[in-house]
This record gives structure tokens, sequence and C-alpha cells, in this order.
């Protein structure tokens, strides 16, 4: 991207982000785009990656028409939130892979949290308070072994109201909006994010996975830990009781014989009572 003259007027949530973030002494590594709405930033990403894009190109969008979550869920993409994805090298040692979406999570839970709400995450990477999902990362890799790179993709609810979202995704879903009261500055959010993201990406590629572990388990929702859970791992259900996470970021689920398995990625539910 052209440098900006000094003193010129940012005009795009890219300039505003990006000067936001030379201002504060973390100057971004490679291009940052923005699109008032693009179907997926993850997809559009996607497609820049196969023809060269450099590691660590952000895009933003304003909403997408086809926004996607995990397991194959729509992500509803109305205007007034934020929808990024970045292109991160994948990092050198091969378990770290597994643990981006954890570190990830920790790293958009410490930018959202100087809204001043109390994000808390529930694994493997949603960000929640006790009223519902505030926003999720999708972490997808691309590319052979040797070239591989991660397309991280997040989105998180800053200004929607719940009728902006249609049912049943209102139902679990709030926003920083709703939470705070405040309406969010998407340029100030999305740098926190971009830094955050940055500080924690080296801290788990420079200094393994503990620190980022540590955090995780200090920033989980503890209202889960002992509750009946259903575990949707390769379109496969398996029930147990969520008993916290091991080492290496996977869930530790007590299965009702008593055992205990770790589960690497997957989806979690609470269950209600009845199930
Ligand atoms: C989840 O299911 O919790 C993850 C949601 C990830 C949504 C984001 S929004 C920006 C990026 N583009 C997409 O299509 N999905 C991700």
């Amino acid at each position: 991207m052209a440098p900006r003259s000094a003193g010129s007027t940012p005009s795009t949530l890219a300039d505003r982000v990006r000067e936001g973030l030379d201002a504060c002494g973390a100057p971004w590594p490679a291009p940052i785009r923005h699109f008032p709405v693009l179907e997926s930033t993850s997809d559009w990403l996607k497609a820049q990656a196969r023809m060269g894009a450099a590691t660590w190109t952000v895009v933003f969008a304003d909403r997408q028409t086809h926004g996607r979550g995990r397991s194959g869920n729509i992500w509803h993409s109305p205007a007034g939130n934020l929808y990024l994805s970045i292109l991160l090298p994948a990092p050198a040692v091969e378990a770290r892979v597994a643990q981006l979406p954890l570190m990830a999570g920790v790293a958009v839970a410490h930018a959202l949290r100087r809204s001043g709400v109390e994000v808390r995450l529930k694994w493997p990477n949603d960000l929640i308070v006790v009223a519902g999902k505030l926003g999720g990362v999708l972490a997808e890799a691309i590319g052979a072994a040797s070239e591989r790179r991660i397309v991280l993709g997040i989105g998180v609810n800053l200004n929607c109201r719940r009728e902006d979202l249609p049912l049943p995704a209102r139902e679990s879903a709030t926003s920083l909006l709703v939470e705070s009261g405040v309406l969010q500055n998407a340029a100030e959010a999305a740098q926190s994010v971009l830094s955050e993201t940055r500080v924690w990406y080296d801290a788990l590629t420079q200094r393994g996975a503990g620190p980022v572990i540590a955090e995780w388990r200090r920033l989980a929702a503890d209202w889960w830990w002992g509750r009946p859970v259903e575990v949707t791992i390769d379109a496969q259900a398996l029930r147990g009781v969520a008993a916290g996470v091991d080492e290496s970021g996977a869930l530790i689920l007590e299965l009702p014989d008593g055992s205990r398995r770790c589960v690497l990625s997957g989806d979690v539910r609470a269950l209600r009572l009845k199930e």
C-alpha cells in the first residue's frame, strides 16, 4: 500500500487501522484491504493467497453475504460488526498449528476486553459472555506442507442488536454494544485485534504453547467446567462432562464409563437437563 502523506486524513477503515498501528509502534508488515461487502473475507483471502499474497495480509469487510462459521455453519454478517481475515505463516513446529485456534481466541478476547466487557472463552475459541456468543474464529490451513499458511477468519458482533440476526442465531448471540451500552469503533477494535494477534502469535511460536494455554485457561468461562456437553467431531457426537483443557489445549472429556478422552478439535455445546 502506498504510504499516506503526513497530516492527511485517513479515509478508509484500512487506512485508519494502519495508522493506528503505526502510532502505537506496531506497524503492520503487509497489505491491509477493506471492502464494503464481500461474500466471505476468508474466501477472498484464500484466493489472494493462491495468487501469491504476502503472509500477514489482512482483509476486512463491512458485511458478508456468505460468511462461514465452524462446522459448516453460516456466519450471519450484517453491517456494524467486525469481519476480518489474516493470512498467517504456518508455525514451523507442527504441534503449534493445532494450537493456533486457541491462540487466536486468547488474542481476540484480550482485544475485546479493552471495551470493558468481561469476555470469556469457550473451547476452542468462542468469544462469549454469560448472555451469549460475541464472536468466533475460523482457522483454515491452505497449501501443501512446505508452503502451508493459515487463513484466520475472525467475526465479532460489535454493534448489532439481537433483532439484526435471524432466528435461531439471535437466541444465542449478543454484541459488545448490547453488553456495554456503548457504540463500538470498528477501526479501534480491528487495530486491537491485529496487534494482539501478532503478540500472541509470537508468544506461541517463540515461547511454545505454555503461555497461550495458561492464558486460555485464565480466560475460560468457568461455568462450562463440570457440565454435561456434547462434542461433535467430524459429524460424530460424543457426550461427557467437560473437565478442562490439557497442556496441548485439547478438551478433556470425562466419558460416562469414567474414562477420559482428549479432543483436539471439534465443536462443543452444553446439554440441557433432559437431553
Ligand atoms: C465460528 O463459527 O465461531 C467462527 C466464525 C468465524 C466468522 C468469520 S467472519 C470473517 C471470516 N470470514 C468468514 O466467512 N468467516 C470468518
